[in-house]
């Protein structure tokens, strides 16, 4: 208990999965957290942490909008004064064969993956400076590492953020302003997003089948195994880690068993 206390968090794309997860983890280890989302479900999330003591509050956020992170991250400094946490999480998945997409499904998954990390780092960073210092997390993908048929707009997207925290990690510690950027990579994890991806021919999207199949842990994962990590590196015990690349994958881009 209290790894984050003391500490204001934003958390994107926080009304579902890995978002909630790692929002409510946020709040239960003594963060003030900010849950924003484009669905109003989010306030349950809210409700839920403030429900067990936390401190939350939910405000509605299309993460492509460049006004609306203004709207945001403003709201957090006149009540807060600070940022110390950024979860850049809000993510969709655009899915099919790269000849069956059209320019605004491309545009769209870039737009949702990708844009949001570049505003929500800008609009976040002066903030963070401010209090000397903070942590970015951003949420990539085991398919920033690596192709995966079907998702190629979706590989695309979660290869720039893993770079885009890289590069940013390099120009904070350049100028020694206390902030860490990092990238998380999941693997399969059970949740709605699973829903908007296209399946091979005769491979039904059964998580459970797909991981007994193919991860050496041979079950999928849960929100809270990546909220876990996004507490870790949203602490100070990982003062020590910038650019890292942190995968969560139950070994699946080690190798096969
Ligand atoms: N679930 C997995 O297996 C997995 C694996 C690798 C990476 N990820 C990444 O994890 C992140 C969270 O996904 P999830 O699995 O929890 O899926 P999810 O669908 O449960 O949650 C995504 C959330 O993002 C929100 N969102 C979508 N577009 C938005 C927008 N324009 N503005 C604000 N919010 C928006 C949605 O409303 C939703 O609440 C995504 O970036 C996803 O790419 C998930």
């Amino acid at each position: 208990m209290g790894r984050v206390a003391g500490k204001v968090a934003l958390v994107t794309g926080a009304a579902s999965g890995i978002g909630r997860a790692s929002a409510i983890a946020l709040g239960r280890e003594g963060a003030c957290v900010v849950l924003t989302d484009v669905q109003a479900k989010g306030e349950e999330a809210a409700a839920e942490i403030r429900k067990a003591g936390g401190k939350a509050r939910f405000q509605m956020q299309d993460v492509t909008s460049e006004g609306e992170w203004a709207v945001v991250v403003g709201g957090i400094e006149k009540e807060f004064g600070r940022l110390d946490i950024l979860v850049n999480n809000a993510g969709i998945a655009v899915s099919g064969m790269v000849t069956d997409l059209t320019f605004d499904d491309w545009k769209r998954q870039q737009s949702v993956n990708v844009d949001s990390v570049f505003l929500g780092t800008r609009a976040a960073l002066p903030l963070m400076r401010k209090g000397k210092g903070g942590s970015i997390i951003n949420i990539s993908s085991i398919a920033g590492l690596r192709g995966a048929p079907r998702l190629s707009a979706y590989c695309a997207s979660k290869g720039a953020v893993r770079l885009f925290s890289k590069a940013v990690a390099l120009e904070c510690a350049a100028i020694k302003d206390g902030v860490r950027v990092n990238s998380i990579h999941p693997g399969i994890i059970d949740t709605p997003i699973w829903g908007q991806v296209v399946p091979g021919t005769n491979e039904p999207l059964d998580l459970d089948a797909m991981s007994a199949f193919r991860v050496p842990l041979g079950v999928k994962g849960v929100p809270a195994d990546i909220a876990n990590a996004v507490v870790f590196l949203a602490s100070d015990e990982s003062r020590y880690i910038t650019g890292e690349e942190m995968v969560i994958d139950g070994g699946l881009t080690v190798g096969s068993i």
